[in-house]
């Protein structure tokens, strides 16, 4: 085995004072915007939750927990590549971030696909100094198990696995080859810990990224390379919206099952995900962070 590679900020071309392109992205002079705002000699130095620096790809980044999370590493100084197949919300969630002074790019891929995920990532890498990744691109579609179709299973099974797997794969592959530490954060759900009835397939598919999460950590771990899962209960996004508006079941998941009582925010579920893409996180790995309410204590 060899030694340990994990020594923060140092392994990077930029960190280590290679030339690197600064024009950015034709016309845009982001990319300048952030390789100033601090001085190289200080960046990512001496605060454990700064990711001054480092540049943040994002898949599910154009609502919902992706959005937060988007918003979340970008507060916490990085470049963030937003990700998701809907240019239009990408694009509004790259402008709130250049309003809030960070620096964003959009990238529109179905992250299904694996030519389309290679270059997302190829993107990223030419873009700036590649990082951290979250998965937050993701789906649900409840269902009986006995009625529950197949061509609804294979969508699930696409988008929670297939496509974090691509990800996270495109995403360490990219870290590895430069010898650079990183962190990826996956995206489960209480219900990758705990069955749920009308869930088969979206419990399956959260248990499925938990293992796929503790894998790729333990494979990755001497190089650096951190792979934890957030493990959110619900969160009022456009995925939840349509369940959480039937009052029946807001009461039962409210008043019967959550033991705080309440739903739980993008941005506490953006804070989770920004702790474990931080270097305050630096030995934690294959860790599953529950942001639920106590669901799953109960
Ligand atoms: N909300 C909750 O209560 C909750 C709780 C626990 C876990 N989670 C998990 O958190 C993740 C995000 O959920 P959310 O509530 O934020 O969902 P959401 O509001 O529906 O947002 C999902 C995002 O994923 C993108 N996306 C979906 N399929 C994609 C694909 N094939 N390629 C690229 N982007 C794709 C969507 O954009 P496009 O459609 O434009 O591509 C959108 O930006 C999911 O994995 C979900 O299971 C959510």
């Amino acid at each position: 085995m060899g030694a340990p590679r994990h020594d923060g900020v140092e392994r990077s071309p930029r960190d280590r004072g290679a030339p690197r392109d600064e024009s950015g992205p034709a016309g845009t002079g982001e990319f300048r915007t952030a390789a100033v705002r601090r001085s190289p000699a200080l960046r990512g130095r001496g605060d454990a939750w700064s990711l001054d620096g480092r540049l943040a790809l994002v898949t599910g980044a154009g609502r919902g927990l992706g959005r937060g999370a988007a918003l979340a590493l970008a507060a916490a100084g990085a470049e963030v590549v937003c990700v998701a197949r809907s240019g239009a919300e990408l694009a509004a969630v790259a402008e709130r971030i250049r309003a809030d002074g960070g620096v964003a790019h959009v990238h529109a891929a179905d992250v299904t696909d694996e030519a389309q995920v290679l270059g997302m990532v190829g993107r990223a890498e030419a873009l700036g100094d590649l990082r951290v990744a979250v998965t937050a691109a993701g789906t649900n579609r409840p269902g009986p198990a006995r009625d529950y179709s197949l061509a609804d299973w294979d969508a699930l099974f696409d988008v929670n696995v297939r496509a974090t797997f691509l990800t996270c794969r495109a995403v360490g592959d990219a870290l590895l080859r430069r010898g650079a530490a990183g962190s990826i954060v996956t995206l489960s759900s209480q219900m990758g810990s705990v069955g749920y009835p009308g869930r088969v397939a979206y419990c399956a598919t959260k248990h499925a990224v938990e293992g796929l999460t503790k894998a790729l950590a333990v494979e990755w771990a001497r190089d650096g390379v951190r792979v934890n899962a957030v493990a959110p209960t619900f969160v009022e996004t456009p995925l939840t919206r349509t369940f959480l508006d039937d009052p029946a079941f807001r009461a039962e998941v409210l008043d019967r099952r959550l033991p705080s009582g309440r739903l739980a925010t993008v941005d506490e579920v953006a804070h989770a995900i920004r702790y474990l893409a931080c270097d305050a996180a630096a030995s934690t790995t294959g860790h599953v962070l529950k942001v639920d309410g106590g669901w799953t204590a109960w």
